[in-house]
């Protein structure tokens, strides 16, 4: 999204409003903020629906400054009073629908929460940062507040094979309601800095994995699947293309940004480490072929490859994402920290060590989503 932005300021976060930090990237941001500024105050605002769980927020429960609370973006009263009360200056937006398969299946939450939720979000900031009384004192807004909205790479749409990597230039073309709720937020927070100068800055990311992942994504699903003997479900051909980005260095980048980057501009986020499904799946497979060559739970025998399991592809199935990170990278001397070998190892490592929390997160509800999707 191509925006003209003011200079870069440093801006200091110190009382951050989260939301959706009980779901897989958010709760992976809020343990490397406490660890990173152990005084600011971190206040956490998520609806705990069947991808939030707040034993994913177990580690940070005593911090101090830590405040958990229980509700949605779209209550535009509590968030009002969330804003007031704790006196927020930095909102960090992760809330959302955030799974395709999902939007395909029902893409009315979608609209609700990406869209709808989103601008209940601004509305709040506007009136309690731009429009209040006091806030007149508190010039200039863009030194004071800030309005980070994590968005993806999925609204610029599908990748032809030799095409370059999305910019902040590429216009947005949005295949999947997911994606074009996605856009449709992106959208609204632009308008709210053109039109009121709301102090705001965007992410685009590439697909994310790492601890805490739900196990409906195609990650967490192969591990989970590999150590259960199940088949590991691959729509299509398999050659679909994702670039793959270790949530920690996602969460650099965000750091960076809300501290370093200039306020209404977007920055592209990405691993830069294209790979197939096909080669993701593999990679998964040779690591457990190593760490759990007879897995408890069945009676499977190494190799897990032979589970792979080419199913119906998904409808509307965007080929190829790949991002241009070069502007992060130039302009705030951004550079992921992991390979695709050292992440998917630690993600795999994780995941054996914290077979309760898989346990706990495989309940009813995701029992009956497999049965949905992939029967
Ligand atoms: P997730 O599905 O794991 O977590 C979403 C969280 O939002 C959950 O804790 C859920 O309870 C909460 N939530 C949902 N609706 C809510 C509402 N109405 N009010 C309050 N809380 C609500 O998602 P994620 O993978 O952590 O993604 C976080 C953000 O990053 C999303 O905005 C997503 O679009 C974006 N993103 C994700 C990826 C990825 O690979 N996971 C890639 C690019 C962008
Ligand atoms: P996913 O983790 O759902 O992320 P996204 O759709 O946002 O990129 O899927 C990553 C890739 O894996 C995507 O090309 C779809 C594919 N995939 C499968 O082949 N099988 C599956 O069961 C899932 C969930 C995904």
């Amino acid at each position: 999204m191509s925006l003209k932005t003011s200079h870069s300021s440093l801006f200091t976060p110190h009382s951050l409003l989260i939301t959706g930090g009980a779901g897989f990237i958010g709760a992976n941001f809020v343990h490397y903020w406490t660890r990173n500024y152990p005084d600011d105050q971190v206040v956490v605002l998520d609806a705990l629906t069947y991808a939030g769980n707040r034993a994913n927020l177990a580690p940070v429960e005593n911090h101090p400054g830590f405040h958990f609370v229980h509700g949605d973006i779209r209550d535009y009263s509590l968030v009002l009073s969330l804003l007031e009360n704790h006196r927020i200056n930095t909102i960090v937006h992760f809330a959302a629908e955030s799974h395709v398969d999902r939007s395909i299946h029902g893409p009315d939450a979608f609209v609700d929460t990406n869209i709808v939720g989103t601008h209940s979000l601004l509305k709040a900031a506007k009136a309690v940062w731009l429009d209040s009384p006091q806030s007149s004192t508190l010039s200039p807004q863009s030194t004071t507040f800030r309005f980070h909205h994590i968005s993806t790479d999925e609204v610029y749409g599908s990748l032809g094979p030799d095409d370059p990597g999305f910019s902040e230039q590429t216009a947005y073309a949005p295949n999947s309601p997911y994606a074009a709720s996605k856009a449709g937020s992106d959208f609204l927070v632009r308008a709210y800095y053109k039109t009121y100068g709301l102090p705001m800055t965007i992410s685009n990311c590439s697909n994310n994995y790492g601890p805490y992942q739900h196990p409906e994504k195609l990650i967490p699903l192969l591990i989970l699947n590999c150590l259960q003997g199940k088949p590991l479900p691959i729509y299509g051909d398999g050659l679909n293309i994702r670039d793959w980005l270790y949530v920690e260095d996602h969460c650099r980048g965000i750091d960076l940004i809300l501290r370093k980057g200039s306020i209404g501009a977007t920055y592209n986020i990405g691993g830069n480490c294209e790979k197939t499904n096909l080669e993701v799946v593999k990679i998964v497979c040779a690591i457990l072929d190593e760490l759990k060559p007879l897995s408890p739970d069945s009676s499977l025998l190494t190799p897990h490859s032979s589970l792979i399991t080419h199913i119906k592809d998904r409808l509307g199935h965007d080929r190829r994402y790949a991002i241009d990170a070069g502007k992060i990278m130039r302009e705030l001397e951004y550079t992921p920290v992991e390979s695709f070998e050292s992440g998917i190892l630690k993600t795999v490592q994780w995941y054996l060590e914290n077979l309760e929390w898989c346990k706990k997160v495989m309940g009813e509800d995701y029992k009956k989503w497999l049965q949905q999707n992939y029967s």
